[in-house]
């Protein structure tokens, strides 16, 4: 709140396990998201909505772990919200008890007033998640921009002063038009974090696979991803040498090995 106060923008990493948050943590992210995205880049699922609150409580904790000083998020993942502002916030306290986080995430705007009210009356903040979310994939017909017509637009900026309203302390805008997302930052008191809504938010976030390169080539990677990095290539290079080392019999080296005084070993031998 204080880097928004002073209009610096917040810096947003997810990570999924201990190492992902440990470099996160290290490197000054201000914030670690323990996105359900890890439901794919973790869990090899197809999409979020596999992941249960199981899951998302085992890998927050590792995150937690590998953390000192960044702001932690969860995610609420698909099905341990909806029901009501109960299970809301039934869910959020295991997020924060058993998974170590800091404040909650949940995706949906005006209809989930009641419930960010509920979690946050109850002492535990919320970020909302608003345009494209991941989890209503379905219902949206895709991952596709949103807000791009006027009336479209109109409803994230509602939906973004009911979040605010209800108590968030900041909101993801997902996959919104720039000029949109810089509008409705103006307008609002909490920070937003924007993916895919242009350099006019208040913060950033990425998946941090996809911003180090850390997937197979051909992988399909939103417009608004920049990457930094090329993991994978790295990743594969040092197993490919592995292997060829292993089969040509040059590794391990007479330095990776431990000797034994050659009488012990000539008695052995013997
Ligand atoms: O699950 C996730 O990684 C997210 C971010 C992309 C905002 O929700
Ligand atoms: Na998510």
């Amino acid at each position: 709140m204080a880097m928004h106060r002073r209009q610096e923008p917040i810096t947003m990493l997810t990570a999924h396990d201990f190492p992902s948050a440990h470099v996160a943590d290290r490197t000054g992210m201000d914030m670690i998201l323990v996105g359900d995205s890890l439901a794919m880049v973790a869990l090899g699922m197809e999409d979020t909505s596999e992941v249960q609150l199981d899951d998302m409580i085992l890998h927050c904790r590792s995150v937690a772990r590998g953390s000192k000083s960044a702001f932690l998020v969860g995610d609420l993942p698909m099905g341990s919200y909806e029901l009501s502002p109960e299970q809301g916030l039934a869910s959020s306290i295991r997020l924060v008890k058993e998974g170590r986080m800091h404040a909650v995430k949940l995706e949906g705007g005006a209809e989930m007033a009641p419930t960010i009210a509920k979690i946050t009356t109850a002492g535990i903040s919320v970020l909302a998640h608003i345009g494209l979310t991941p989890q209503r994939q379905n219902a949206l017909g895709g991952f596709r921009v949103q807000g791009k017509s006027t009336s479209g637009a109109i409803k994230l900026l509602q939906d973004a002063q009911a979040v605010q309203q209800a108590g968030a302390f900041g909101v993801v805008l997902e996959a919104v038009p720039a000029d949109v997302a810089t509008l409705i930052t103006k307008k609002l008191r909490i920070p937003t974090i924007g993916i895919g809504a242009g350099n006019g938010c208040s913060g950033q976030v990425l998946v941090q696979v996809d911003m180090l390169g850390n997937f197979p080539p051909g992988r399909f990677l939103p417009k608004f991803v920049r990457k930094y990095g090329d993991v994978w290539s790295e990743t594969s290079r040092a197993i490919e040498a592995y292997r060829k080392d292993v089969k040509e019999r040059s590794y391990p080296a007479p330095e990776h090995t431990y000797p034994m005084p050659r009488e012990e070993f000539e008695e052995f031998e013997r």
